[in-house]
Formats: structure tokens, sequence, C-alpha cells
């Protein structure tokens, strides 16, 4: 796994062009400040470090599948205010005591170059600006943004992120069940994935059975990407660090590489079907998905 995704890196690709948008957005969301705002500047390293913006390029493409014009009513906010509270969850995730990480994104973390405490107050700051950015978006309806501002809190918050995280820090180290870590790994991953798409069913106004099938889709997605993640633990090249999970009680240590690797092609079959009843209209987030997991399964082969 690479720290840049290929599908996103060669300038014909309409992805390529995706890409560039979301990085000026984000830079532009972010200032820099003064040379001692080091607050600011980890919150600027955070996030602009190079990605593969996976959850703000769903957001997009499954916003223009659903009718929606992509670059357009306020859809580029939403999908930056993703990636900041992604980009926030990373930091954390690093920090010493939790996942205790030296490299991410093929940098060092945050908390390796600011000090933990910046690290702390940036992922804050960022999860703040993040619901800012929604709340003051010039281009989308007051109700649009209240409704926005609730999914995302939710995935953030006791039911979301904070509970994934706090569960794989305090159970990781026991066995559990299959079950138990498929739970895990959906408040960890999948929910951050389905804030991601029904905030683009919130800006393409999509109906209840649309945003029902988004929700299937974003949980089966979930799984599949933390059994991606997982798998890629053990090897070189991802910009992060190698052998994270040793210890750990994860899918791929119970099921072994193979067995993971199945259950992760199931998922993306049900995610693929969800995702076509979805969004009839277009096929932009399945071939984005498709070509995705592709590429980084490759790497196991
Ligand atoms: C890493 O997410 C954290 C997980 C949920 C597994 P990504 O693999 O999307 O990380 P970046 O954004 O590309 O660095
Ligand atoms: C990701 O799990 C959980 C988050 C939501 C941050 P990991 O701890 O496996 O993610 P990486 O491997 O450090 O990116
Ligand atoms: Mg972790
Ligand atoms: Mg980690
Ligand atoms: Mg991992």
């Amino acid at each position: 796994m690479t720290a840049h995704v290929d599908i996103t890196a060669n300038p014909e690709n309409e992805l390529h062009q995706l890409h560039q948008h979301l990085q000026s957005h984000l830079e532009r969301l972010l200032p820099t400040g003064q040379q001692t705002d080091y607050v600011r500047a980890a919150m600027r390293a955070g996030v602009l470090a190079p990605g593969k913006r996976i959850r703000p390029l769903l957001l997009l493409l499954a916003a223009r599948d659903m009718g929606c014009d992509d670059l357009q009513h306020g859809v580029l906010d939403l999908a930056c205010a993703v990636e900041m509270v992604h980009a926030a969850s990373l930091i954390l995730d690093d920090i010493p005591s939790m996942d205790n990480a030296q490299m991410r994104r093929g940098r060092p973390t945050i908390h390796r170059q600011f000090g933990e405490n910046v690290a702390i107050l940036a992922a804050i700051a960022l999860l703040s600006r993040a619901f800012e950015v929604i709340a003051i978006a010039p281009d989308l309806p007051a109700l649009q943004k209240s409704e926005a501002i609730a999914e995302l809190s939710s995935a953030v918050g006791l039911q979301g992120l904070v509970q994934g995280q706090f569960q794989d820090l305090h159970q990781g180290a026991h066995s559990r069940s299959p079950e138990a870590i498929a739970i895990t790994n959906e408040l960890k991953t999948s929910v951050l994935f389905r804030a991601t798409l029904q905030l683009a069913a919130i800006a393409a106004d999509a109906t209840p059975h649309m945003r029902q099938k988004l929700s299937y889709f974003a949980q089966d997605l979930g799984q599949a990407f933390q059994l991606l993640d997982d798998l890629a633990d053990g090897y070189k090249h991802t910009g992060k660090d190698t052998d994270q999970d040793l210890g750990k009680s994860t899918l791929v240590q119970m099921l072994g590489a193979d067995g993971a690797e199945r259950r992760l092609r199931d998922h993306l079959r049900s995610a693929d079907a969800h995702l076509a009843c979805a969004c009839h209209r277009g096929i932009a987030t399945r071939q984005y998905m498709h070509a995705l997991f592709n590429q980084q399964l490759a790497m196991f082969h």
C-alpha cells in the first residue's frame, strides 16, 4: 500500500483533478499563520500531508452519482470537513498513549514533529474547524448544514470513532470473537464512511431509500477497508509503521491472510450491490471503489 494512490496520480485522470481541487480547498480552509503558531502548523501538517483522500473523493463522486454537481452546492466544503475529522482521528490514533506510531503518510507522525501536547490540541482544533466549515459554508441551505453537522458529530462521538478507538485500545490486547472485532471495526471505520455518504446524500437531497442503501454500502465498505488496512500491516511502503498490529486481536490474525481477503471480497460484493441500488444514475463511485481496492489488493499477490 502506497502513501499515494496511483489511481489519482495520472494527470489525465479526472480523479487526479478532484484530488487537486480537494488539496487547494483544504489549503484555503487552513491558511498558514505566524511562525510560532505551532498548533496551526500541526493542523496543516496533519491534513495536507499526502493521504489517499478516500472519504472526500467518495463524497464528491457519490454526490455526483446522485445528480448533484460535485464542485458546487457546498459539496467541496462537506468533503473537506470529513477529511479534517479523519485527519484529527489519525493524529490522535498515533499518539504514544494510543498506537504510538512513528510514521504516517510517509512522514513522522504529528506528535513526533510538534510534540504530544501540540498534536492533541491540533486534533481538537481540526474537529472544531470541521464543524465550523460546515456551519459557515456559503452555498449550503441552513437545513442541510444542521443535518450534516448532526450526522458528522454523531460519527465522531460515543457511538462512533471515540467508541471504536476505545474498544480497539482496551479490547484489542485480549482474544475476541470475530463478531466483537467486526463491531469495533464498524465503529472505528464504517461509521465515518457512513457519515461521508450521508453528507453526499444530504447535499444531493437524496430519498430516504437511497440514504438507507448508502448506509448499508458504507457498513460493508468500512469492514472491507479495515480488513485491507489490517492485511497491509506487515508490509513496507505503506507510509506507516509496519507490524503495528502484532499482539492485537484482528480478523487477519484470526482468519489468516487468505481468510481475511475472502471476507474482504464478500464485503466488497455486498457493498457494490447496495451502491448500485442507491445510485442508479451514475457509476463514478463504483468505478472508484473497484479501482481503489484492485490497486491495493494487488500488493498482496
Ligand atoms: C487509515 O485511513 C485509517 C483507517 C481507517 C484504516 P486511510 O488509509 O484512508 O488513511 P490516509 O487518509 O490515506 O492517510
Ligand atoms: C484506524 O485504525 C482507526 C482510526 C479511525 C484512526 P488503525 O489504528 O489500524 O489505523 P492506522 O493503521 O494507524 O492508519
Ligand atoms: Mg488504531
Ligand atoms: Mg493506528
Ligand atoms: Mg492499521
